[in-house]
């Protein structure tokens, strides 16, 4: 009843005809009885319970949602807690609705493998099912929005943020973020179980030099526009409903206090229609860039630039209104921002039930929901990729044999949290449903079969738990190790100039080989780490991520075989950071290096080969496929049609799997320089033993395009380049002659 009345009241204010109207009039017909005041709130948004970034002093908050001063907060958990302050927003003149967020970048109550870890595992149904069960889950806690997808390319495992991302291809990042856009956003708003997507950060902050977050970015318009900016124009064709912009700058200007980009690209050329929504305290930090005098220059720069939401700056609160009034900013551009805000929450429904989000029971029911759990552990398993496997006494060493005595060791085996990595949230009694990779196996083989040590700790110079390392390790058939980073190792604020696996945990694993037992190697990590050392010695290395809750399980399903593991590196692994940036879709140079060994006078390293450690693309599987040569359909194709590279693959082995066939082009000729490949196109596909299965490639003059030195997509007629194979390596090329 309480309730009732409330929603009697919210719309009292709107005219009768609203309810039959689109967002669109709702909105405007809200707008005009806002006063100033009113609509700078809508455009202030604040946190609540807990910090994503530094604190400023906020004031008293529940006052300013009163006064309708606030439109917007994240950081708030629960149904009990967005519902109690939504009630505060109840109490305001105009009861205009607040929109809660969060980032939800891998899961709510149900921790899914980090972004970049569902990127290798090139499952496009997958990924948007993860990102539909978050959104599910967020959505009954109140959450109506997540800043996610984070669709930052990055060629630069230093930075710790690679973690949210898709990885270093613009290709596959597209696709990845459409499809966490489609996942986040459902069935549409207006079901209570769908939530705005956020594409961000906006733009090229994955370029940050050094690797260091927050740094400046200086980039030519062109690979801004060829590999930086498709997976938000991909994101934004999904129907991405919001946009955040980036701390860093671009060529010199704030990404927030960009017209070109926010105005010119996303709005006038792109016609986005959503809103934009500042990173944490971006609008502020243009002081610090030297592009503001102070907060209120900031604010007006930021506001005219088409940045809509101010995030924990508090600018726009404190001088937005002052601007307008001076006539520094129109009231049409603060109307405009004002606009698309309330027409997302009016798709929303807030207007029609502000508490729809915040269901208690809904919230229960999605606690422990195993559906849920299932979806975690099944794409945990397709991201693990598998690195090396080489034969020991006359087999492979993995899987496992199910009477194996098994020593598990290292720092990770029984850790529960890090598995989960950054941006993941705590739950009270989490503890119960996070599997651990010693659970996962106990799970399967039970306590007799299996011997644990620790070894170390994750760094430091103790090795006084060697010894007993070296002993379960005898007394078993083989080892398996869990190494590597610990849950916030990466991620926001992350950046490390040495990405190497902590030296205590090479000596371990040195220590471990010594004893003649076949290792098993699981690296658990939020980046490609460097192991090289290590690589070379043991004869079995899976990379795990950071997996979520139900990683031990996922672990254990690879490690016997029961899931074949698939997953394919969504980045380049370098040997050394001396080789950063790496990345497969590089330019030739004037002087290309033939091979590792070429070092007269070539484009190349004195002291280590170009090639990385593991090239893109790269991963193995239980099963032997085999590549039979790929064949085109025409290799003189002329003007717009289409033609088809077929490729037959196989598996040669006793064992069914799923192979990921990769397709790239290399374009020889071009009014600008062309990379040395480019992946355009993937396909997923199941071999039963024995099967051979002819995979098609449709390439149209679409996949030739690239943006010439006038920035126009186009293509141009000559000789590519069209290679296929199960990695950025390894391909088979047929050359053919595209003519107009
Ligand atoms: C991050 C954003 C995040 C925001 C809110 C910022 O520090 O860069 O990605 O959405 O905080 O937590």
């Amino acid at each position: 009843m309480r309730i009732f009345l409330r929603l009697l009241l919210a719309t009292a204010c709107l005219p009768a005809a609203a309810q039959t109207k689109t967002a669109a009039q709702r909105a405007d017909s809200v707008l005009k009885l806002m006063t100033l005041a009113e609509k700078v709130g809508q455009l202030h948004q604040l946190s609540s319970d807990f910090a994503t970034g530094p604190i400023q002093p906020q004031g008293d908050r529940q006052a300013a949602i009163r006064r309708g001063e606030l439109g917007s907060m994240l950081n708030l958990m629960g149904a009990a807690r967005t519902r109690q302050l939504q009630e505060i927003a109840m109490q305001s003149r105009l009861k205009i609705p607040l929109l809660f967020g969060q980032d939800v970048l891998h899961g709510y109550r149900t921790t899914f493998p980090i972004p970049l870890a569902e990127a290798a595992s090139w499952d496009l149904p997958a990924i948007e099912q993860s990102a539909r069960i978050a959104a599910t889950e967020a959505a009954a806690a109140g959450i109506h929005w997540t800043f996610a997808p984070m669709v930052d390319i990055s060629r630069d495992p230093r930075w710790g943020r690679v973690m949210e991302g898709a990885g270093e291809d613009s290709y596959l990042g597209s696709l990845i973020a459409a499809a966490r856009v489609r996942g986040f956003q459902g069935r549409g708003f207006g079901h209570t179980d769908a939530v705005l997507a956020c594409a961000k950060h906006f733009a090229a902050y994955g370029a940050a030099i050094g690797g260091r977050d927050y740094n400046s970015v200086d980039m030519s318009p062109r690979m801004l526009w060829e590999t930086y900016l498709p997976p938000f124009k991909a994101a934004l064709d999904a129907g991405a409903a919001t946009f955040m912009n980036s701390f860093n700058d671009l060529n010199g200007i704030p990404a927030t206090g960009s017209a070109w980009l926010q105005q010119d690209i996303l709005k006038k050329q792109w016609g986005f229609k959503g809103f934009v929504v500042s990173d944490w305290g971006s609008l502020s930090e243009m002081i610090n860039h030297g592009y503001s005098r102070d907060l209120r220059q900031a604010s007006e720069q930021a506001i005219l630039a088409g940045n809509d939401m101010d995030m924990e700056s508090s600018g726009y609160a404190q001088h937005l209104a002052a601007l307008v009034q001076a006539g520094r900013v129109p009231i049409s551009r603060v109307d405009d921002a004002v606009r698309r805000i309330l027409i997302k929450k009016f798709e929303l429904g807030l207007f029609d039930d502000p508490f729809r989000f915040s269901n208690e029971q809904r919230e229960k029911d999605y606690y422990n929901h195993a559906g849920h759990q299932a979806a975690a552990r099944s794409i945990a398993a397709k991201s693990i990729v598998l690195l090396k496997n080489d034969t020991v006494s006359g087999r492979p060493v993995l899987p496992l044999q199910r009477q194996q005595r098994i020593a598990l060791i290292g720092p990770l085996v029984k850790s529960q949290k890090d598995n989960l990595g950054f941006w993941s949230f705590d739950f009270e009694d989490d503890s119960s449903r996070l599997v651990s990779l010693y659970q996962g196996m106990h799970a399967r083989v039970g306590a007799a079969q299996l011997r644990y040590a620790k070894g170390c700790e994750l760094t430091g110079t103790d090795t006084s738990g060697f010894a007993e390392a070296v002993a379960a390790a005898v007394d078993a058939d083989v080892v398996v190790m869990q190494v590597g980073e610990g849950r916030d190792w990466s991620g926001e604020a992350k950046s490390k100039a040495d990405i190497k696996l902590p030296a205590v945990q090479a000596a371990l694993i040195k220590a471990i080989f010594r004893t003649g037992r076949p290792v098993v190697l699981l690296i658990s990590a939020g980046r490609p780490l460097i192991f090289h050392e290590v690589a070379s010695e043991v004869p079995a290395i899976a990379y795990t991520w950071w997996l979520g809750m139900q990683a031990g399980h996922a672990m254990a399903d690879v490690l016997f075989g029961d899931y074949n593991p698939a997953g394919k590196l969504p980045m380049s692994f370098p040997r050394t950071e001396g080789q950063i940036p790496i990345y497969y879709n590089h330019y030739n140079t004037g002087r290309p290096a033939q091979n590792d060994d070429q070092r007269f006078y070539v484009s190349a390293y004195n002291d280590l080969p170009n090639s990385p450690q593991y090239p893109f693309g790269y991963g193995l599987s239980y099963s032997r496929f085999v590549y039979g040569q790929p064949i085109a359909s025409v290799l003189q194709p002329k003007g717009a049609t289409t033609i088809t590279l077929s490729v037959p693959v196989s598996n040669q082995s006793g064992t069914a799997g799923e192979e990921v066939v990769q397709l790239y082009i290399r374009d020889l000729v071009g009014s600008v320089v062309r990379p040395v490949k480019e992946l355009k196109g993937f396909q997923k596909l199941m071999l039963q033993p024995g099967e051979t299965k002819a995979v098609q490639f449709r390439i149209g003059t679409a996949d030739l395009r690239f943006y010439n030195a006038q920035l126009q997509h186009v293509w141009e007629p000559g000789e590519f380049d069209l290679m296929v194979g199960p990695n950025s390596r390894d391909v088979q090329t047929v050359r053919i002659n595209w003519q107009r």
